[in-house]
C-alpha cells in the first residue's frame, strides 16, 4: 500500500513533503519522489531506496505547492523509472492502488502518441489526464477517472493546481491555516493539522492554500464535515486501531479486493494471472505439485493441497521447507514456495535444492523484488499491502485468495471445470470481502469468549477437510501472539491419542460450517463434550442446529463449502487476537518471533 502526501500553501514545499512521508515509512515501502511546482514548472525528485537518500539529493526548491509519494510496487519492479511521481506534459501524479484495465488504456494512449517510459498503471492515468486537460485540472481528473477500473487514491499536480480523487483506496484531507494537505494516512500530517477531512469513494478535492472545495464526478458541491482527530501518533499509525494487527485484521477485505483486482471476471468466467508464466499446455502436462513454506505460509499450502485437488485433479504435496531440502521433488512436477515476505531462509533453501531437477518454480509472495521473487519462474503477488504486525493476517487470506484464482485456473485448463462452475465460484469469491466486514464487525461475542479462552493452560482446535488446515492456523496464531499451548487437529483424528488431554479444562474451538463433514464434527464435538471439554464453534449463521451441541456458537456467513476457510480464518484471528490483548501480549512482536526469519 503506497503512501501519498500533498501541500498547497506559503510554505516551501518540499520539506513539508519530505518530512510528511518520512511519517509513512512505517508501513513499508520500496522508493520515494516528490514533485513540486517551482515558479513556472514542475519539478521531480524520486529514486528507489529510502526517502533519506532523496532527501540527501535535493536542491533547494523554492515552490509551495507540491506532492509525494512512498511506493509499494505491485505493477513494475521497485525502481527509479516506476518510482511515482508520473509526469505526462504539465502533469504530475502520484497513486495508491490498481487500475485494472490499464494495459488497454496504455494501447489507446500509445497509438494517440503518448511515449510510456515506465511499467507502471499509474503512468497510463497521468496521459489519460493529460489528454483531458484544458486548463481545468479537476474536470480533466474526473474524465480520466470514469475511464478506469480498479482502486485509486490520487493526487495531481498542474502548475499551482491540486487535485485529489478516491476510489476503495483510503485520502484524506488536512484543513489548516493559509496552507492544505493531502495525506493517504493521517500520520503523515498530523504533525501539521488535527483537522481532518475523509474523502469518500469517488469525490474529488480542489486544493490551494485558503480553500478546499469538495464534489462528486458531476461536480456536484459536497459538504464534507472536518474531524478533530485526538490520537497520539503512535494511534494514528494504527488508524485507531490498538495493534498493526488489529488494523490489518480489517483491511483484510480491501487486501483480498486487491488481491482479486484485475484477475477475475465472473461474467467470462475467465481468471488472469499475471506473472504465472505458464502455458494452458504446460499446465495440463502437470503431473503433480509440491508446495514448500513455513508457519501461516504452510498451512495456507496445507488448504491450497484440497483446492489443487478438488478443483484440477493435480495431486499435491505440501512440504515443511526446512524438511523439503532433504526430500527429493519428482521430475515434471510444479513446485510452488510460498511465503509473504519471500525471504524466508528455510523456504529459500528448499527451493534452490529443487534448482536443476527439471521441475518448474512458481513463487506466491507479497514482496516485490525480494529475493524468492528472482529464483523462481513465475511469481504471483499477494498486493495485500505491507504488513506490519509479525502475526500473518492480510497476507494469509491474500493468499488464500491466490491459491483459490490458481486451483480455478488449472481446473479450467485442464477441462476440470464447467464454465458455470467458475462462474459461480467467482461470484462467490467477489462477496468474499464483504462478508469479512461483517465478521469483523461482530466481535462483541468474540471478545466475551477471549476472556474466558485466556486463563486457559491449553487450547484445541479442530476441523476437516478444507478447514483442517485453519485449525492448525488458529492453534498457530494462539500461541504466537497470547502464549497459551494450542493445538490443530483433524477431527478425525482426536480418538487417535490427543482425546486423553480433553477435559473440563481444555477449550476446544471446532470449526464445524456446514458442509460434507458437518455431521462427522458434530459427532467429534459430542467426542469432547462427553469429556466435559468447553466447545466454542464457529458455524454458519443460519445453523440453529449446532447450539444444543456446544457453549458458544461464533456465527459467520454461509459461503460455498470450499470457500468457508476464508472466513473461518478470520473467525480465529480475532479470536487469538482479544485472547492475546486479554492477557496483555506485546501481540506486534511476539518474544522470539521475527516478520520475516531469515535464519535457517
Ligand atoms: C505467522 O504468523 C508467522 N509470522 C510465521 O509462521 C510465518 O508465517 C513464517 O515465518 C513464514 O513467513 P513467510 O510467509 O514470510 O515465508
Amino acid at each position: 500500500m503506497c503512501g501519498i502526501v500533498g501541500y498547497s500553501g506559503r510554505n516551501r514545499a518540499a520539506p513539508i513533503l519530505i518530512d510528511s512521508l518520512k511519517r509513512l515509512e512505517y508501513r513499508g515501502y520500496d522508493s520515494a519522489g516528490i514533485a513540486v511546482f517551482n515558479s513556472n514548472s514542475i519539478k521531480v525528485y524520486k529514486d528507489k531506496g529510502k526517502i533519506a537518500n532523496l532527501e540527501n539529493g535535493l536542491p533547494e526548491i523554492a515552490g509551495t505547492v507540491g506532492i509525494g509519494h512512498t511506493r509499494w510496487a505491485t505493477h513494475g519492479k521497485p525502481n527509479k523509472i516506476n518510482a511515482h511521481p508520473h509526469t505526462s506534459g504539465s502533469i504530475a501524479v502520484v497513486h495508491n492502488g490498481i487500475i485494472e484495465n490499464y494495459q488497454e488504456l496504455r494501447e489507446r494512449l500509445t497509438q494517440s502518441g503518448y511515449v510510456f517510459s515506465s511499467e507502471t498503471d499509474t503512468e497510463a492515468l497521468a496521459h489519460l489526464i493529460n489528454s483531458y486537460y484544458r486548463d481545468d485540472l479537476a474536470e480533466a481528473v474526473v474524465s480520466a477517472l470514469k475511464d478506469i477500473r480498479g482502486s485509486f487514491a490520487i493526487a495531481v499536480l498542474c502548475g499551482s493546481e491540486l487535485v485529489a480523487a478516491r476510489k476503495d483506496s483510503p485520502l484524506v484531507i488536512g484543513i489548516g491555516s493559509g496552507e492544505n494537505f493531502i495525506a493517504s494516512d493521517i500520520p503523515a500530517i498530523l504533525k501539521y493539522t488535527r483537522q481532518i477531512i475523509f474523502l469518500d469513494d469517488l469525490e474529488v478535492a480542489s486544493v490551494t492554500p485558503d480553500s478546499v472545495s469538495v464534489f462528486d464526478f458531476e461536480r456536484h458541491q459536497i459538504e464534507k464535515k472536518i474531524t478533530s482527530i485526538d490520537w497520539d501518533l503512535e494511534a494514528a499509525e494504527k488508524s485507531g486501531y490498538d495493534h498493526f494487527m488489529l488494523k490489518e485484521i480489517h483491511e483484510q477485505p480491501r487486501a483480498l479486493h486487491e488481491t482479486f483486482a484485475g484477475r477475475i471476471s465472473e461474467l467470462e468466467g475467465s481468471i488472469t494471472l499475471d506473472g504465472l508464466n505458464l502455458t494452458p499446455v504446460q499446465i495440463r502436462d502437470i503431473s503433480r505439485i509440491s508446495l514448500i513454506a513455513c508457519g501461516t505460509s504452510f498451512n495456507a499450502g496445507l488448504l491450497g493441497k484440497y483446492l489443487f485437488e478438488h478443483l484440477s485433479g493435480i495431486h499435491v504435496d505440501v512440504e515443511i521447507a526446512s524438511e523439503f531440502r532433504y526430500a527429493h521433488p519428482f521430475p515434471g512436477s510444479l513446485v510452488i514456495a510460498i511465503s509473504q515476505s519471500g525471504e524466508t531462509a528455510d523456504t529459500l533453501a528448499a527451493l534452490r535444492e529443487v534448482k536443476g531437477s527439471g521441475c518448474r518454480t512458481l513463487a506466491i509472495t507479497n514482496v516485490m523484488g525480494s529475493t524468492l521473487t528472482r529464483e523462481v519462474d513465475g511469481v504471483i503477488y499477494t498486493r495485500s499491502g505491507p504488513e506490519i504486525g509479525v502475526a500473518a493476517t492480510k497476507t494469509f487470506i491474500s493468499q488464500l485468495g491466490v491459491l483459490y484464482l490458481l486451483a480455478l485456473h488449472f481446473g479450467k485448463s485442464r477441462g476440470m471445470l464447467s464454465s458455470d462452475h467458475i462462474k459461480r465460484m467467482l461470484i462467490s469469491l467477489k462477496h468474499i470481502p464483504a462478508q469479512i466486514t461483517r465478521i469483523n464487525s461482530n466481535k462483541e461475542l468474540i471478545k466475551k469468549l477471549a476472556q474466558t479462552l485466556s486463563a486457559s493452560n491449553d487450547v484445541f482446535f479442530i476441523g476437516r477437510t478444507f478447514n483442517y488446515p485453519i485449525a492448525l492456523e488458529g492453534a498457530l496464531k494462539l500461541k504466537e501472539i497470547s502464549y497459551i499451548h494450542a493445538e490443530g487437529y483433524a477431527a478425525g483424528e482426536l480418538k487417535h491419542g490427543p482425546l486423553a488431554l480433553i477435559t473440563k479444562n481444555t477449550p476446544v474451538i471446532a470449526i464445524a460450517t456446514k458442509g460434507a463433514t458437518y455431521d462427522k464434527m458434530v459427532n467429534n464435538i459430542k467426542e469432547v463434550k462427553a469429556r466435559e471439554a468447553p466447545v466454542i464453534a464457529i458455524a454458519d449463521e443460519k445453523d440453529m442446529e449446532i447450539e444444543r451441541y456446544v457453549d458458544a456458537v461464533v456465527r459467520i456467513p454461509a459461503t460455498e463449502e470450499i470457500l468457508s476457510p476464508i472466513l473461518s480464518t478470520v473467525a480465529i484471528q480475532l479470536l487469538s487476537y482479544y485472547t492475546a490483548k486479554e492477557r496483555d501480549c506485546p501481540i506486534d512482536q511476539p518474544r522470539n518471533l521475527a516478520k520475516s526469519v531469515t535464519v535457517e
